[in-house]
């Protein structure tokens, strides 16, 4: 895939890297076109596919896309989400099974195995041209309430997914943010052989 536009302007690897990685960017301004179904169902394709403890799969996806489901999602949102995700024509809560099926015990992992699913979802995202944008700011327990989540499972994040919008249809305060954000270099995160503590380039970091 090509690299899109705003990418090559604002994201320079290191290393080589498949372009669909760099190209994977969460942004804000969402179009209403509609995702059909069947690119919808390849997304969450991909995301079946991850890896898992056991092979647990202890991720769920939560799918909002008629106009009643999405209102009902996005009053979960807290209002600096919903300034923008209302625009997204499908909200995705993602929830996690806290014991594993085989035994019953706790599964210490399932939220990595629901980042991991959730992480191949955004990929696939944009690998349909799509983008997904994650979100921590919402209210769990409304969630849970609303849509009758069981208590062996968590609520781990939303998701707001799409086609890419226009910059100019944001708040003013969000239209600056509206761009591919950069990474800490290998040397912050990457140690052979053991821990080492490296200052952190504060600018890598939004
Ligand atoms: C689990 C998760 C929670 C996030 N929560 C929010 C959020 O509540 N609001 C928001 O605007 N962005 C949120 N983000 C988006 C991140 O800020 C964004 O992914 C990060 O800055 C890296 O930028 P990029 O995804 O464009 O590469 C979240 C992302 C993830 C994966």
């Amino acid at each position: 895939m090509e690299l899109l536009p705003e990418v090559k302007e604002h994201r320079v690897p290191q290393y080589p890297v498949d372009n669909l990685f760099l190209n994977r960017w969460s942004p804000r301004a969402f179009s209403s076109q509609p995702v059909p179904d069947d690119v919808l169902n390849q997304i969450f394709e991909a995301a079946r596919w991850a890896a898992s403890s056991y092979n647990e799969q202890p991720w769920r996806f939560l799918v909002a896309k008629t106009p009643a489901d999405l209102e009902k999602f996005n009053s979960f949102l807290v209002p600096a989400n919903q300034a923008w995700a209302k625009d997204a024509p499908i909200l995705i809560v993602t929830l996690g099974k806290k014991t594993f099926t085989h035994n019953g015990t706790d599964n210490s992992v399932y939220k990595h195995d629901v980042g991991a699913a959730s992480a191949y979802m955004a990929l696939a995202a944009t690998q349909h041209g799509l983008h997904a944008h994650g979100m921590a700011g919402f209210d769990g327990e409304m969630v849970r309430a609303t849509l009758g989540v069981p208590s062996d499972y968590d609520v781990i994040a939303m998701w707001a997914l799409g086609y890419r919008g226009e910059t100019s249809q944001l708040p003013e305060g969000y239209q600056g943010l509206e761009f591919p954000s950069d990474r800490r270099p290998l040397s912050e995160i990457v140690f052979e052989g053991g821990f080492r503590e490296v200052p952190a380039d504060d600018t890598q970091q939004q």
